[in-house]
This record gives structure tokens, C-alpha cells and sequence, in this order.
């Protein structure tokens, strides 16, 4: 039984892995008024090393307030028609729900998907169950009005999959020009292995 679990690797079968992305505070907000609370050099680097290459996911607001299709990723944009229509780039897919996003998704089945905001659209997702979540954090605590999944729930679900990757480093936030203490996590599902993280873990896993 072995053999198959080399087989499914050299094949490549593997399970399209669902992901958060955001960048959020000590009270896990998100945004205001529409905007980022927070703009870093290097955590726009981050994001696009993250996310390149992979299909990414978001709704309206997010998109507009980002106002293009982001570069070398297969851009999914969630909007309810009966609110108006919202003008995209033919290489952007409109949708109306997160399921017809996933379902969407799927047929990229070789790249992974990350959820890139606003609020609701990760609360969605989260309680869906995804595999990681790529949280920038910043210690501090501006209040904001739109928030990411809270830190216990994050910390009871989820684990720290390199200590390498909780670097810190000391950033200017371009918004305000003040420099901000942040760190790159990378949160693990700690159920993910039961979950079968890829078709040859799962063949290792049941035989
Ligand atoms: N810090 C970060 O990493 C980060 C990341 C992303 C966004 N943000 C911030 O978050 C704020 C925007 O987030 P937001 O939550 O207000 O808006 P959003 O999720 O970007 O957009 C909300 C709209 O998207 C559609 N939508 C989203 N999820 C949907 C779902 N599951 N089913 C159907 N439609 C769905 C709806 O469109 P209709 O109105 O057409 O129904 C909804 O009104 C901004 O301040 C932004 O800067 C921060």
C-alpha cells in the first residue's frame, strides 16, 4: 500500500487548499471607512510572494478598494447584481456567492485559494473550515470597523507552523508614516492531516 501513496505523489494528486490572508491589528481590525488601516512595503511583498500564482477571492468593497485585477492570480470577485452593477476587467470573474467562488476555483484545481477580505468574507470561509491562514499582524490597537476572525478562535482551531515565520520586524505604515511593530504568521487547521492535506498524506495516513 505504500506504492500508492508514491504513486499519488509522483502524480501530483493533491487537495486545492482553501487559505485566509489579512493583515490585522491587536483587536483584529481590519479596515475603516473602506480603507486599510495599515499600507507596509513589506507586507504588500508578502502578500504577493503568498499569493502569486494562486486564485484569489474577495468581495466587492475589497475589490474596489484595491481598483484592479491583481497581477498573475485568477481574480474571483463576489457581488449581489441586485446592488448594481460593478464594471471588472474580462479576466475578473464576477460571482454572486462564496460557493460559486469555491465551485469556480476548483476547476483552477493546481493552484490554491486564498480568501482576501473584507469581513464577512472571512468569517464564511473560516466557519467552511480552511487550511491556513497567513495573518499579518501589528501591535497595535487603532479601532477599526470591519475585523478579522477573533484571536482565541484563530488559537483554538489553529497552530503556528514555523516559529521562523512569526518573524518581527519594525515597518513604516505608509498611511501614517509611523513605524509599526509586525510579524508574518502562518496558522495551521489542526485538523488539516484528518482531513487528508493531499491525496498522498491521506494514502499514508490509511495504510
Ligand atoms: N487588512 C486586510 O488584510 C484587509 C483585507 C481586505 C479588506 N480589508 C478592509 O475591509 C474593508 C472591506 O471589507 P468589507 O467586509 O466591508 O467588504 P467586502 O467583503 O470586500 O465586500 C462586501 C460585499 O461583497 C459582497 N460579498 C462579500 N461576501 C459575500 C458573500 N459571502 N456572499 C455574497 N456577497 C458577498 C457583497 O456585495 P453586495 O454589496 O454587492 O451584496 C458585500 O456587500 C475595507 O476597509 C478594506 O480595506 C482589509
Amino acid at each position: 500500500m505504500k506504492r500508492l501513496a508514491e504513486i499519488a505523489s509522483s502524480l501530483g494528486v493533491r487537495k486545492q487548499r482553501l487559505n485566509l490572508i489579512a493583515c490585522v491589528n491587536e483587536v483584529d481590525a481590519l479596515g475603516l471607512g473602506g480603507n486599510l488601516l495599515y499600507r507596509f512595503k513589506e507586507d504588500f511583498q508578502w502578500f504577493q510572494t503568498v499569493t502569486s500564482g494562486q486564485v484569489v477571492i474577495m468581495g466587492v468593497k475589497t475589490y474596489k478598494e484595491i481598483g484592479k485585477p491583481l497581477p498573475n492570480r485568477r481574480n474571483i470577485v463576489i457581488h449581489n447584481p441586485s446592488k448594481g452593477e460593478v464594471e471588472v476587467p474580462d479576466d475578473v470573474i464576477l460571482v454572486t456567492s462564496l460557493d460559486e467562488a469555491l465551485m469556480i476555483a476548483s476547476f483552477d484545481g493546481e493552484r490554491d485559494v486564498f480568501i482576501i477580505g473584507g469581513e464577512a468574507l472571512y468569517g464564511e470561509s473560516f466557519s467552511r473550515g480552511v487550511d491556513y491562514v497567513y495573518r499579518t499582524k501589528v501591535w497595535d490597537d487603532t479601532m477599526g470597523d470591519t475585523f478579522f476572525i477573533n484571536d482565541d478562535t484563530l488559537k483554538n482551531q489553529f497552530h503556528n507552523v514555523n516559529n521562523e515565520s512569526f518573524r518581527t520586524k519594525t515597518c513604516v505604515n505608509r498611511m501614517t508614516g509611523r513605524e509599526e511593530r509586525i510579524q508574518f504568521e502562518i496558522w495551521r487547521n489542526n485538523s488539516l492531516l484528518e482531513r487528508a492535506d493531499n491525496l498522498a498524506d491521506w494514502v499514508s495516513l490509511h495504510t
